[in-house]
């Protein structure tokens, strides 16, 4: 089949890209050529924002597959659904779970709705969420065809850059006493990029035209787990100290930012960690188990030297040490 992929020399989208080249597609990547090239794949530059590079795109060309992995402004995903339209076959669009209406503090389920978000809506009209809402019916309105809706929860793995793993294997790799938040037994539900790369495939192929949340199953790892787990990895001699959420909090530590994936329990994240997944497992998702993701991910970014590791495109990810330090000298003394 014929892939095209906007954006796919990132993190997520260079999996669609590696998985739809292992399975002999012929694959073109869309992008404006600042984030690096991939091999075996025709690569075409160009800017989504820009109606005329949109044109010079599809000029001539058609699709089996679109995979867009890089729509953040209804707006501009829909100038490129209705760019698209006649020139694929089946528009798939990598959303988010937060796109969910009322997440987390609601359930996300395969029956939530949508967050309220008109489909031309620009970068100023919401949250990520509520934009990525509004993406989803750009996708809906804008495109002629099959649209295959993927919100996925929060996604690891090799190539990550949002530095959330990478951050606590780096942290754990150098050892000592880590700062490690909340409780070791909140449980956790995370999914490989690679298996959401398989599956968006899989649906794709098959020309379904449905919305799923794609996670791992709720609790397939905890707080607890995943940072053993970074540590047996990187052969590490650190030592967790368990921090109680509010001690952080009071301290202004960031959630998910100065430790990347502490989502500290609360109304607002009830639930976070327990979205619905049936009805992607019923289809077919597979997700691998959290070391595996874990250790390749060490495998890949040992190889990176740490200077050179990007820890997050827009903003910093991870405690200062010299802050996680004073933190510790004084939870100690508390307790
Ligand atoms: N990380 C998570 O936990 C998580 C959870 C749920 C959903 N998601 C979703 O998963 C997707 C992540 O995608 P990703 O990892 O592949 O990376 P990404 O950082 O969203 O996308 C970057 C890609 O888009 C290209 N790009 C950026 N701006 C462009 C523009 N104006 N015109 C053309 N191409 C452009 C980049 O190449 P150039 O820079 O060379 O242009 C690069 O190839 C997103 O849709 C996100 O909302 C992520």
């Amino acid at each position: 089949m014929r892939i095209l992929v906007l954006g796919g020399s990132r993190f997520l989208g260079r999996h669609i890209v590696e998985e739809a080249l292992l399975r002999g597609h012929t694959v073109t990547t869309f992008n404006r050529g600042v984030s690096g090239s991939l091999p075996g794949v025709e690569e075409i530059h160009g800017d989504r924002e820009d109606a005329a590079d949109l044109e010079r795109l599809v000029d001539g060309r058609h699709w089996d597959i679109v995979v867009d992995t890089c729509g953040y402004v209804p707006r501009v995903v829909l100038a490129s659904a209705q760019a698209l339209s006649g020139h694929a076959t089946t528009y798939a669009f990598i959303s988010t779970i937060s796109a969910l209406d009322g997440f987390p503090s609601k359930p996300g389920t395969d029956e939530s709705g949508l967050w309220a978000c008109e489909p031309d809506a620009g970068p100023d009209d919401g949250d990520y969420g509520v934009l990525k809402a509004g993406c989803e019916r750009a996708v809906s309105v804008g495109f002629t065809g099959n649209a295959l809706f993927i919100q996925p929860g929060l996604i690891l793995g090799p190539y990550e850059n949002v530095a959330r793993l990478p951050w606590w294997l780096t942290r754990i790799s150098h050892g000592g006493q880590v700062l490690a938040p909340g409780s070791p037994t909140v449980p956790m539900q995370l999914i490989d990029a690679r298996d959401i790369a398989a599956f968006t495939l899989d649906q794709s192929e098959a020309g379904v035209a449905d919305r799923f949340i794609v996670t791992g199953p709720a609790g397939n790892a905890t707080y607890g787990s995943w940072l053993e787990m970074c540590k047996d990895v990187t052969g590490s001699d650190a030592s967790f100290v368990w921090v109680d959420d509010q001690f952080l909090l009071d301290r202004e530590v960031g959630p998910f930012v100065e430790l990347p994936l502490w989502a500290p329990p609360g109304p607002d994240m009830d639930n976070f960690w327990s979205a619905s997944t049936e009805r992607a497992f019923a289809a077919g998702l597979r997700s691998r188990p959290v070391l595996e993701t874990v250790r390749d991910t060490w495998e890949w970014l040992r190889e990176i030297p740490e200077e050179s590791r990007v820890y997050g495109s827009s903003r910093q990810h991870g405690i200062a040490p010299d802050k996680e330090q004073a933190i510790l000298e004084e939870w100690h003394k508390r307790s």
